[in-house]
C-alpha cells in the first residue's frame, strides 16, 4: 500500500524552505501531497489560485508530489485522502509550541494518523512566509530563498503597491 502524507499550509508564499522539506518527506512517503488551505487567513497575499500555480510551477516534473486545495478541518481532508501522516518542519524552538498545539489537537480529532517534523536545511531555518512578504514589500532582496516565479510576482506586486 502506498504510503501518503499531506502537507499542509498557507504558502502565501510557497518558500525554498518549504521546498525543502517536501523533497525530505519524499525521501520517505511515496507520495507527498501539498495541501494549501482556503481559509487559513481571511485575506491572504496571494490568491488561492497564484499559490497553487506557485507550488505547481515549482514542483513539475517531481513525481509523487501532487498539490491541492483544501478547506474545512484538516482532520476531515487525512481521513478523506486515505493519508497515513502529517508533514510539518520545524525550524526552531519558537515553532514546537504552535505545532505541538495543533499535533494533539489533530490528534484528538483523528488518532488514525501521526504528525511527522522534518528539520529544513539550515540555510533556510530562519525563513517565513510572511518574513518574506514584509522584506519584499519593502523592497528588499529575497532572491534565493524561494522559487524564481515567486521572487517575480513579489517584485511586481512591490513595485504596484510603494
Ligand atoms: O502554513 P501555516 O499557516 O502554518 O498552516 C496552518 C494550517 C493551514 C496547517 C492550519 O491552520 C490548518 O490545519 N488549518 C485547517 C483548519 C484546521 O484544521 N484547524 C485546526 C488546527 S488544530
Amino acid at each position: 500500500m502506498k504510503k501518503i502524507a499531506i502537507y499542509p499550509g498557507s504558502f502565501d508564499p510557497v518558500t525554498n524552505g518549504h521546498l525543502d522539506i517536501i523533497h525530505r518527506g519524499k525521501h520517505l512517503f511515496d507520495q507527498i501531497i501539498v495541501a494549501v488551505s482556503k481559509n487559513a487567513q481571511k485575506s491572504p497575499y496571494f490568491s488561492l489560485e497564484e499559490r497553487l500555480a506557485f507550488l505547481r510551477t515549482a514542483l513539475k516534473g517531481h513525481s509523487g508530489i501532487s498539490v491541492e486545495s483544501f478547506s474545512g478541518l484538516l482532520t476531515d481532508y487525512v481521513k478523506d485522502s486515505g493519508a497515513a501522516a502529517v508533514l510539518r518542519g520545524l525550524r526552531a524552538v519558537s515553532d514546537f509550541e504552535y505545532e505541538f498545539q495543533m499535533a494533539l489537537m489533530n490528534r484528538r480529532q483523528n488518532a488514525r494518523f501521526e504528525t511527522v517534523f522534518l528539520m529544513p536545511d539550515e540555510r533556510y531555518t530562519y525563513l517565513s512566509s510572511s518574513l518574506i512578504r514584509e522584506i519584499s514589500r519593502l523592497g528588499g532582496n529575497v532572491h534565493g530563498l524561494v522559487p524564481n516565479a515567486v521572487e517575480l510576482a513579489l517584485k511586481k506586486r512591490a513595485l504596484t503597491t510603494r
